[in-house]
């Protein structure tokens, strides 16, 4: 599978994202994905299915080395040290000995990230993890970051979909070589009601959530979209297929509009647009 480059990771341009996905159906899922092609995974600690998504992986009988799994330490345990049980308390869930990439799941105004990005760092270097990143971060908090950081900062993994107009802190990510990986890429089902998607879907003989998909990996944007129903996975998986036209990656990009953010919980930073 096609793959983003960033700072010697390899992240395979579309991934499974695994939230909600648990026990039975979670496994069942990781293996469906696994089996039609998906090569990238997205779970996080707080989303209590590791166990579920190391337990997929297994049962695909896929190599460990041809997967690329991430997941994601909370905000609540980003404190020098328990940043690094919370790895390990991690890796024994998926019982796995590493993870693909390792994320600061939102950042913590109470715990400095002059804390917290050397904690991160600490991990890839022990081991639990080849590359390293942090998600929902502002422009400033990247730059922060990426000042502190001792090991390079491999991913920014943001909300990200047609509504929503990210640009400014792309290019903040982008700039420090950065891959830039969307979650909520399908808004959060919004995409597939979008008439503007469903006629340039239409016009390639595929559907709205292929087109927004296409549209983020045009842009060499990662989404990983998730679905709880089979058939969707494959449907997802097909975006790969599409090429759009530069005039309808135009049209798509006039359908970002104020207030389309969906994930903005409590910690949330001030964002930057
Ligand atoms: N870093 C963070 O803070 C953060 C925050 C949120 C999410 N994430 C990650 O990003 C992943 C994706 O985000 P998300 O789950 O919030 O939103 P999403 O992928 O934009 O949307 C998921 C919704 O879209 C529906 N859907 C999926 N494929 C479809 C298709 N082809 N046609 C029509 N509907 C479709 C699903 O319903 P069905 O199940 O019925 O198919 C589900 O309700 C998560 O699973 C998680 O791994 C990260």
């Amino acid at each position: 599978m096609q793959a983003i480059e960033a700072h010697g990771a390899r992240i395979p341009v579309i991934g499974f994202g695994t939230m909600t996905l648990k026990e039975d159906l979670g496994v069942e899922l990781v293996e469906a994905a696994l089996h039609l092609g998906y090569r990238h995974l997205d779970t996080a600690q707080n989303y209590g299915n590791e166990r579920e998504v190391g337990e997929g992986m297994r049962a695909s009988g896929i190599k460990r080395e041809d997967i690329f799994l991430t997941t994601k330490v909370w905000f609540n345990r980003l404190a020098a040290g328990d940043l690094e049980k919370s790895v390990e308390e991690s890796l024994q869930r998926l019982k796995l000995p590493w993870v693909d990439l390792l994320l600061i799941h939102w950042p913590n105004a109470q715990i400095p990230l002059a804390q917290s990005i050397p904690a991160l760092c600490k991990a890839k270097r022990s081991g639990f993890a080849k590359h390293i990143g942090v998600a929902n971060f502002n422009i400033a908090m990247i730059e922060e970051a990426n000042s502190l950081a001792s090991e390079p900062l491999a991913c920014l993994q943001i909300e990200a979909h047609p509504y929503l107009d990210q640009r400014k802190v792309i290019a903040a990510a982008q700039k420090h070589g950065m891959a830039v990986v969307a979650y909520c890429p399908l808004a959060r089902g919004k995409v597939p009601n979008d008439q503007v998607l469903q006629r340039i879907g239409r016009a390639h003989g595929k559907t709205p959530a292929q087109a927004a998909l296409s549209y983020l990996e045009q842009q060499s944007i990662v989404p990983i979209p998730r679905t709880s129903k089979r058939e969707r996975l494959a449907e997802n998986l097909g975006s790969l297929q599409l090429r759009l036209s530069v005039a309808e990656m135009a049209e798509i990009g006039r359908l970002k509009r104020p207030g389309a953010r969906i994930v903005s919980p409590p910690q949330a930073p001030a964002w930057d647009s």
